[in-house]
């Protein structure tokens, strides 16, 4: 098992039924202040390259992009068909539950970026899943897994719940390095005034 490095404990879940039972109905909600959405957006637009493509992981029916950009393909994957189905910027859409199968149904190399927003307290197999995100990732492409501080709290993995956000980055970064495949994270703080915070963990696909 990938995750052997860390304890068991550091995955244990007040609510360990399948996620499909809690993701089942819709949410056409917002996890994070607009102000947050701004300044991710922003930071998408600094670090994506337009024209790419890209897999946003643990999609829902917004994918936070800017709205001027054109991408050539944008790939999502999450929990809830309707929540997919209403996200306009999504040219392929796959519900799949990453802690039931990590594996990712795409080829080596294929995407230019891989995003996951406010969703990685989620995972309960994240080695694997970010070893499958190096290798869907070509060289120099990027993984940019943003954090915040709201949670679904029986959803959430209980390191997530018991560790400050410093804490909570560098689980992200030990996650990345244990999946191998990436050059040393990055922490990006975007964190606007009055509003929820935005960590964003962006590392590199490593060449091959
Ligand atoms: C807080 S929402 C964030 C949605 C979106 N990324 C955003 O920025 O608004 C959490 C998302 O994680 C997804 N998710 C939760 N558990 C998952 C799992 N086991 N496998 C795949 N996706 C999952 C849900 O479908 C949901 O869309």
């Amino acid at each position: 098992m990938s995750e052997r490095k860390f304890p068991a404990e550091v995955f244990a879940r007040v609510d360990e039924s399948p996620d499909a039972l809690f993701y089942g109905e819709p949410r056409f909600a917002l996890h994070i202040d607009d102000a947050t959405i701004a300044a991710l957006t922003q930071l998408y637009r600094e670090e994506l390259p337009p024209g790419g493509r890209l897999l946003d992981l643990m999609s829902s029916w917004v994918s936070h992009l800017p709205g001027e950009v054109r991408y050539a393909h944008v790939a999502g994957l999450g929990m809830n068909a309707a929540e997919l189905d209403a996200n306009p910027r999504l040219d392929e859409r796959r519900v799949q539950d990453l802690n039931r199968e990590p594996a990712l149904p795409w080829p080596d190399a294929g995407f230019d970026a891989v995003l996951c927003a406010v969703s990685v307290q989620y995972l309960v197999r994240p080695v694997e899943v970010f070893k499958e995100v190096a290798r869907v990732l070509r060289d120099a492409g990027k993984v940019l897994v943003a954090t915040s501080h709201r949670l679904f709290p029986t959803k959430a993995i209980a390191a997530w719940r018991s560790l400050p956000a410093d804490a909570r980055l560098r689980l992200v970064g030990e996650y990345l390095a244990e999946a191998r495949g990436f050059r040393q994270a990055r922490v990006v703080d975007r964190s606007p005034a009055g509003a929820d915070p935005l960590w964003v963990v962006v590392a590199e696909r490593a060449p091959r």
